[in-house]
């Protein structure tokens, strides 16, 4: 827990969702325990959208399409969200959360490992990249998403602080915390100390970066 449990929820209360497909999306990954972006990160993304108005969208971790939904409700016209997902049940369920919601014309969503899948697409081609995948594997995702990022195009990393945990110091941390912890600490270091980037590290949600290409 990055803050305290009482800020959650006041902060919680101040984002109730309107949208009727949205809550029921919601339901269906609190129902089925799948992991989805916090509230106050789909209110970071829709003001992101608002302020940058992309045209074209990459996420990294689709899971049942709630967030991917969420963007998609906020877009400009005629902007595309491409979003990639490696677990099939998942990728079902998001097929058809995407087309309950009359959004196929908008995200296409694309089966696969992201580590694959994003050697295909093209590169300077996206506004906004969203990274939610994996947590070990974000240094990877990064050395491969970057190049598909426009110049000054935003990039969000969800779930960069692991509840806290990754700030303990290693003595403390077990065998497999220093693994996962270690690399998206090093996934940190590389991206402050990339010059081609401005990075701000926020502690909301489960920790969130907040890149712009130069
Ligand atoms: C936290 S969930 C995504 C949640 C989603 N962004 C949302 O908020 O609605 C992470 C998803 O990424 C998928 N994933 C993890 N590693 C992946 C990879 N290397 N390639 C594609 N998908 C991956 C997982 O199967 C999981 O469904």
């Amino acid at each position: 827990m990055i803050v305290e449990e009482h800020v959650k929820e006041y902060v919680d209360s101040l984002n109730p969702e309107e949208d009727e497909i949205i809550r029921e999306l919601l339901k269906e990954a609190h129902d089925n325990h799948v992991p989805i972006i916090r509230s106050d990160v789909r209110e970071l993304l829709r003001f992101l959208i608002n302020l940058k108005k992309p045209m074209r969208v990459l996420e990294i971790g689709t899971a049942i399409g709630y967030s991917a939904i969420v963007m998609a409700k906020v877009l400009p016209a005629g902007a595309t969200i491409d979003t990639i997902e490696r677990n099939e049940a998942r990728y079902d369920r998001a097929v058809a959360n995407v087309t309950n919601a009359s959004l196929n014309d908008t995200i296409n969503i694309f089966f696969g490992d992201a580590l694959d899948v994003l050697d295909t697409m093209d590169e300077d081609s996206y506004d906004l990249i969203f990274m939610d995948a994996a947590k070990g594997q974000y240094e990877e995702f990064y050395k491969k998403a970057m190049p598909l990022l426009k110049k000054d195009g935003i990039m969000v990393c969800d779930n960069i602080l692991q509840e806290g945990d990754i700030a303990w110091p290693v003595e403390v941390m077990t065998r497999r915390d220093h693994t996962v912890y270690g690399r998206m600490r090093e996934f940190l270091k590389s991206l402050k100390s990339d010059e081609s980037l401005v990075t701000s590290i926020l502690t909301i949600g489960d920790g969130v970066a907040l890149v712009k290409r130069k």
